[in-house]
């Protein structure tokens, strides 16, 4: 083995909190830093660099060479969608995560909608727009008019989690379309809009390896995107997640494989470039077979915190294999059998307005074996872990059943205080009920 690695990962949310754990585990690691990361993460014992704008690219990558990293992950979407691991490739710094070409994936769904339909890729219908809202406001008219019950109307940029509007209704729709192209509601991100159809059928995410020509899907999850119980409420950023989705059957993971993932990789490396870092396919399976909603070029968040516990091979290994190209389907193994859940904390009011500040009791409580505690809005104040965000933590347990798993994540969920926490209190249920074996 080479020489351990000193190793960056930028980001500051839970789904970093996983990952730094997992490498953490690492025979290969050296040592661990998080740019910004965030006071969980610090209370770990791994150094933070809270002074840092992850979103500042040459300030990042400046850093990673003054400190000698060795290997840098780079997790959120926007420092991607920048070209932060072409700067950082510049500077002779090995990192994980798409070049900024190869990141277009998500961060513009034209392109990646214009990709799906050259390849061949089974997705929503859909038509792209641009140079104001006359054109998408007379064709979604006609799409109403013409019986359809819904349309999605999407920004082709990212737009922190709010770009995507489901319209069940021709006011819904104008109102979305207005606010990104008149009212420039998403800046230059929604001045381009898709308008899609509307798919129905169960949700899965399969967050994959890649390393440019080959892709590893790992364990399957189902995210709970909506705010409130029985998938009511505003959409956020995912209020828990269980993995794998007992939908996601073995003849349906097969075809995915086949019809899904590997022509997109193939289709990214032609189009624009090797797709190398992680690649989260957002499925919908359809009456028609599975279709893609949409690709992020990254980790997902709460996935990661659901789906890397269940790892049983060494993380930084399969990085670096993604990083060299290298990845082969025998380095990624999952634990067989077991299941994982994860359950957010929220503060009160999120995804709208919430108050912070808070603070939190009971961590230590809760941490156990089979259990996590990853950290997301959190920070120091006075010494003293307040609450700092919207999503504050998530808890996740590993069990030998979906059910055992909920009942820990609840669990350890339980012994956590924080004025004006809230949560999700059906996470997996309805996977539960429908009873179905796991893939
Ligand atoms: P996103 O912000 O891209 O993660 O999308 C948010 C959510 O919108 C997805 O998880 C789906 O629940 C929903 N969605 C997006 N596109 C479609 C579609 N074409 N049909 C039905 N629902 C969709
Ligand atoms: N949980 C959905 C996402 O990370 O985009």
């Amino acid at each position: 083995m080479k020489n351990p690695l000193n190793i960056a990962i930028i980001g500051s949310g839970g789904r970093e909190h996983a990952i730094i754990k997992k490498l953490k585990k690492s025979p290969k690691t050296a040592r661990l830093t998080a740019i910004p990361g965030n006071a969980g993460i610090e209370r770990d014992g791994v150094p933070c660099h809270f002074d840092i704008d992850p979103l500042d690219v040459s300030a990042v990558t400046k850093r990673c060479k003054s400190e000698k990293f060795d290997y840098v992950v780079v997790t959120p979407d926007n420092p991607l969608a920048l070209g932060m691991v072409d700067e950082l490739n510049k500077a002779g710094i090995r990192s994980f995560g798409p070049e900024r070409k190869a990141a277009l994936i998500e961060s513009s769904k034209i392109f990646a909608k214009d990709l799906m339909k050259e390849y061949n890729i089974p997705t929503a219908d859909y038509a792209a727009f641009s140079n104001g809202s006359a054109d998408a406001l007379k064709y979604t008219r006609e799409s109403f008019a013409s019986g359809k019950e819904a349309v999605v109307v999407k920004a082709d940029g990212l737009a922190l989690g709010k770009g995507v509007t489901v319209c069940f209704s021709l006011e819904e729709a104008e109102a979305a379309i207005r606010g990104a192209m008149d009212k420039k509601l998403f800046g230059k991100s929604g001045e381009s809009i898709i308008i899609e159809e509307y798919l129905t059928g169960t949700e899965v995410s399969v967050l994959s390896f890649c390393d440019g020509s080959t892709v590893v899907p790992m364990a399957s999850a189902m995210d709970h995107k909506r705010a409130l119980n029985g998938d009511a409420g505003a959409n956020t950023g995912g209020m828990g997640c269980i993995a794998p989705n007992p939908f996601y059957l073995p003849e349906i993971a097969d075809l995915c494989k086949e019809k899904i993932f590997d022509p997109t990789i193939e289709a990214v490396k032609k189009e624009a470039a090797p797709f190398k870092g992680c690649l989260y396919f957002g499925l919908m399976l359809t009456e028609e077979g599975p279709k893609v909603i949409e690709y992020n070029c990254r980790f997902g968040d709460p996935e990661t915190q659901a789906v890397l516990p269940l790892l049983e091979s060494d993380l930084l290994s399969i990085m670096t294999a993604c990083t060299d190209g290298t990845l082969t389907a025998d380095m990624v193994r999952f634990m067989k059998g077991a299941s994982s859940a994860c359950v957010v904390a929220a503060s009160k009011g999120y995804p709208a307005k919430y108050e912070t500040g808070f603070q939190i009791k009971g961590l230590e409580a809760s941490a156990g074996e089979n259990l996590d505690v990853y950290c997301a809005g959190v920070e120091l104040e006075d010494g003293v872990l307040v609450t700092s965000g919207g999503r504050v933590l998530c808890v996740s347990a590993v069990a030998d059943s979906l059910e055992q798993a909920i009942r820990g994540a609840y669990g350890g969920l339980e012994k956590i205080e924080f004025e004006n926490k809230c949560f999700r209190t059906d996470i997996g249920e309805q996977a539960l009920k429908r009873g179905i074996s796991a893939a």
